[in-house]
């Protein structure tokens, strides 16, 4: 794709989050809340009404497009083919609706499936995290540099505890700087983006967790992959690491000693 076009999508793509800054105050002060496989797995209206506005945005403005969300059946969209864009409306619902803070909207926007553009849209910080295929990553307009690589005892590593077996999580423990998890796959990234985690890892993420993170890793010089790194499915995803490259090996070989990472 043209420079020139691919620029054009991103500024009427920040165009677009940009309005979501009137929106999300009354969606919130509206809050509904629902449950959907289970009491923990929850939706809001401001999931739905923020998914709702981005098809709008779409119908409109880039009618060949398809979208492929978290809030929508997706049986129709062909996500390796043409233009595709991956929605996360709401990415750490729980946070929303428990916190108030450490939410974010994830889009990953794929051209024939390779990711040609990224947004991680922190709205309760007012930031947006983005990346443009051969143009670089970028923290509200500013060029993120590329994290420098170091060793897993200097860094602190990011997973969800409560779905990885108790040997896996003291060995990461043990071999660690030390352990922090925000509850949002977009913003746990994102600290390991700017080199404030050394990695995150999601045993179980979908595809819309995952969709910006792709181009962001690549720009940085970050490795983003199974954590039997193999190449990530985009359309597909499954369990993900995305790491600082000092530490990337050392962390796999962990998860995948022993009785591997997964609770039995
Ligand atoms: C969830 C969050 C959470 C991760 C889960 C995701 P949601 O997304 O990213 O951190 O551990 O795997 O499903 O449900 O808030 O969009
Ligand atoms: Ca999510
Ligand atoms: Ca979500």
């Amino acid at each position: 794709m043209e420079k020139e076009d691919l620029l054009h999508i991103d500024e009427n793509i920040r165009q677009w989050l940009s309005t979501l800054d009137d929106v999300i105050p009354q969606l919130i002060a509206e809050m509904k809340t629902t449950t959907k496989q289970n009491r923990f797995d929850l939706v809001t209206n401001v999931d739905k009404t923020i998914q709702y506005h981005f098809e709008q945005f779409l119908k409109q403005h880039y009618p060949q497009h398809q979208l492929f969300a978290e809030e929508k059946n997706n049986d129709e969209v062909k996500p390796r083919e043409g233009h595709v864009w991956i929605m996360d409306p709401i990415d750490g619902t729980t946070n929303l609706v428990k916190q108030q803070t450490d939410y974010c909207i994830i889009l990953g926007y794929f051209v024939d499936g390779v990711p040609t553009l990224s947004y991680i849209y922190d709205y309760p910080k007012q930031t947006l995290h983005k990346a443009i295929k051969g143009h670089g990553a970028y923290t509200n307009g500013k060029l993120i540099p590329q994290p420098e690589s170091q060793p897993l005892k200097d860094l602190i590593i990011s997973f969800n505890s409560q779905v990885m077996n108790n040997d896996t999580i003291n060995a990461l423990y043990d071999a660690a700087f030390s352990y922090r998890f925000i509850g949002s796959c977009g913003l746990d990234s994102v600290r390991v983006i700017h080199g404030q985690f050394g990695a995150h890892i999601n045993t179980n993420p979908k595809p819309w967790d995952i969709a910006a993170q792709f181009l962001l890793a690549e720009e940085l010089g970050l490795k983003m992959t199974t954590l039997s790194n193999e190449e990530l499915d985009f359309a597909t995803s499954g369990p993900f690491i995305i790491s600082n490259k000092g530490c990337h090996e050392e962390i796999l070989k962990i998860l995948n000693s022993g009785n591997g990472y997964e609770i039995f």
